[in-house]
């Protein structure tokens, strides 16, 4: 069992990381439970990850009521809340009681939103089953739903008690979604790390064929590297948590654009963003222009979207820029751009000018 403090004071917790952790997982979450119901949160897919954990947690001793929501996007709505909530409610959970959430990002993001407004905060354990999850939005407590203005506009800052991680399961996760979350892993190399992204080079191939060592290099290494950004900027105010924002601004363009539908994946806007965010520092003499070939090459090489095209997006670039203005990293009318001097070395800057980014787009079209 690998563990991986989260450090922040009195809500730092730990992130547990072991191949079959799930099938075990009731000895770990039973000291958690203090005798009292673990209530678990899940999606329709995953009634084969449900039944086993129920199994593990009555195998510990410990009950627990399991509710089923609606795979998708769309459950992160006003509406699943007030059915999450008046569940839990039902279920007569109290303050120091622990809600598990085990699914993707949905799952995650809404149960921890849940969590942070029933009785005023109670706990949740985060197991999460998608990689694009264990690596990135299961760790660091940003949890939201969705609002008719956009994404993830509702939400609060709520950490979880822990996180559990199984690699496992991502044998069963669909390549398309693997794939999605790889945007997030190789991102870590990106912001910082360029020893990771040149690890990420030379294996991506074996994590993807299923390789289990590379995948817990590849979970280990993402979710160390979270934890060391949430632990100096648990809120977003310094800049340092900013960096994991890496792609998203160009990606939310292309999500906009997608209608954020099953069309292009939340990852796979992040992968053609990282690539535009590279291509863009290089076309304005910030960064060589061989790391921003090299980052598209690799993107490209997993299959992923390495720029507009491969996106999909045939938008020009005033309509992408037009969406990027709806995006809730807008600070009044400047948008901070994660840009890069190379690879392994990205900062934040908030002097760029949105009609070059339009003229980027167009040329890149
Ligand atoms: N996914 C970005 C963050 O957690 O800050």
């Amino acid at each position: 069992m690998t563990t991986i403090p989260v450090a922040l004071g009195a809500r730092s917790y730990d992130v547990r990381i072991e191949p079959g952790l799930l099938a075990s997982a009731g000895e770990v979450l039973a000291p958690l439970s203090r005798g009292r119901p673990m209530p678990i949160v899940t999606d329709t897919n995953l009634a084969a990850h449900c039944e086993t954990l129920v199994a593990s947690l009555a195998a510990a001793g410990v009950a627990a009521p399991v509710l089923v929501l609606p795979a998708g996007e769309s459950t992160k709505s006003w509406a699943q809340l007030e059915a999450l909530t008046d569940w839990l409610l039902a279920q007569g959970v109290v303050r120091s009681d622990h809600v598990i959430a085990l699914g993707g990002g949905v799952i995650g993001d809404l149960v921890g939103f849940a969590t942070s407004i029933l009785k005023r905060g109670c706990n949740f354990v985060q197991i999460p089953t998608t990689l694009l999850a264990q690596v990135d939005s299961s760790v660091g407590g940003k949890t939201a739903i969705n609002s008719r203005a956009g994404k993830n506009l509702i939400g609060a800052f709520h950490q979880p008690s822990l996180v559990l991680i199984d690699p496992q399961v991502l044998d069963t996760l669909p390549q398309r979604e693997l794939r999605a979350g790889y945007a997030e892993v190789a991102k870590y190399g990106l912001i910082d790390d360029a020893a990771f992204f040149a690890w990420c080079e030379e294996n991506a191939d074996a994590l993807f064929a299923g390789d289990p060592a590379a995948r817990a290099t590849a979970i280990g290494h993402s979710v160390a590297a979270k934890a060391r950004i949430v632990a100096a900027d648990e809120r977003e105010t310094t800049g340092t948590r900013a960096l994991l924002n890496l792609g998203h601004t160009f990606g939310h363009a292309l999500e906009a654009e997608t209608g954020f539908s099953d069309t292009l994946l939340h990852g796979e806007a992040v992968a053609a963003g990282m690539a535009l965010a590279f291509a863009f520092s290089a076309q304005q003499g910030l960064c060589p222009a061989a790391d921003a070939e090299r980052v598209a090459a690799h993107l490209r090489s997993v299959g992923l979207p390495d720029g507009l095209a491969a996106a999909g997006v045939t938008a020009d670039g005033k309509t992408l820029v037009g969406h990027m203005l709806h995006d809730k990293k807008m600070e009044g009318s400047t948008l901070p751009f994660l840009l890069a001097r190379g690879i392994g070395q990205t900062y934040l800057d908030k002097t760029v000018d949105l009609e070059t980014v339009a003229a980027f787009l167009d040329g890149v079209r």
